[in-house]
């Protein structure tokens, strides 16, 4: 058993992890976006990685996720949490909202999504009807509880390419479609692990309404308009929502030694 957590806007490092995992970063599929720090924590192996790199150079449609997984399975994980920073379409999702994601729509393009694509090997389909490991969404619902804060356990995210956010119309055909989050990293992460057999589930904070769905508070001629996305606004959410994110963690590693 071992335990990974995946970080990227939120979660950018954990200060506790000091140890140094692996020898050396390189794979088959290439750089991962950087080294792993570990920590054992209730006799628990944990690795940390940042998707984005330690100083935050990748964008998420250059992250190579097929080198980040491939790294964490040849380090023996067995269990992922991906915390991820999303914007909240549908009502509930309210600016620091915790979630746990049960579905997904993927948006995004040209992202290398599969290690079953090798020259001349045989066609391999993964089954993806439930795309988050259930057993570890559950661990990941009472960290949450455990940790004194709401959870909303039935979501949609919606993975878009990014960087740049979505327009109005873009959120609004996201709505129809079913998404209640929307985020940029969840895919292909999920689908890689699910190929490499590793259990994936992840932890969203909602820190910011997606486009056209923010209070109307300016107006133009008379017609109110809804707001534009504050980045600071984002910046400050992800701050206050850095040091509940560490306390879930710590509360869901305990949940594995039962
Ligand atoms: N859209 C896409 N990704 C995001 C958002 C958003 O509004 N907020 C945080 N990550």
């Amino acid at each position: 058993m071992k335990v990974a957590i995946i970080g990227g806007s939120l979660l950018g490092s954990i200060p506790d992890f000091t140890g140094i995992a692996g020898q050396s970063t390189q794979t088959p599929y290439g750089e991962p976006s950087g080294i792993c720090t570990t920590a054992r924590i209730n006799n628990i192996d944990v690795c940390y990685l940042n998707r984005h790199g330690a100083s935050h150079r990748l964008a998420p449609h250059q992250i190579n996720y097929r080198a980040n997984m491939f790294m964490l399975k040849t380090l023996d994980v067995t269990d992922i949490v991906a915390v991820t920073a999303v914007g909240g379409i549908t009502g509930k999702m309210s600016p620091m909202r915790w979630v746990v994601p049960d579905q997904i729509i993927d948006y995004s393009y040209g992202r290398e999504q599969t290690y079953n694509d090798a020259d001349k090997a045989a066609v391999n389909h993964i089954d993806f009807t439930y795309p988050f490991e259930d057993g570890l969404r559950k661990k990941l619902e009472q960290a949450i509880t455990m940790s004194n804060m709401a959870c909303l356990t039935q979501a949609t995210y919606g993975v878009t390419q990014g960087p740049r956010l979505e327009t109005i119309a873009e959120i609004k055909r996201m709505q129809r479609d079913g998404c209640d989050i929307v985020g940029m990293t969840a895919m292909p992460e999920a689908a890689l692990a699910r190929e490499l057999e590793m259990n994936y589930a992840t932890l969203s904070l909602v820190v910011n309404w997606a486009a056209g769905k923010g209070s109307a508070d300016s107006t133009v001629g008379g017609d109110q308009l809804p707001e534009i996305i504050s980045m600071d606004e984002i910046r400050r959410r992800i701050a206050e929502g850095n040091e509940k994110a560490e306390i879930i963690i710590k509360n869901v590693i305990s949940l594995f030694n039962q």
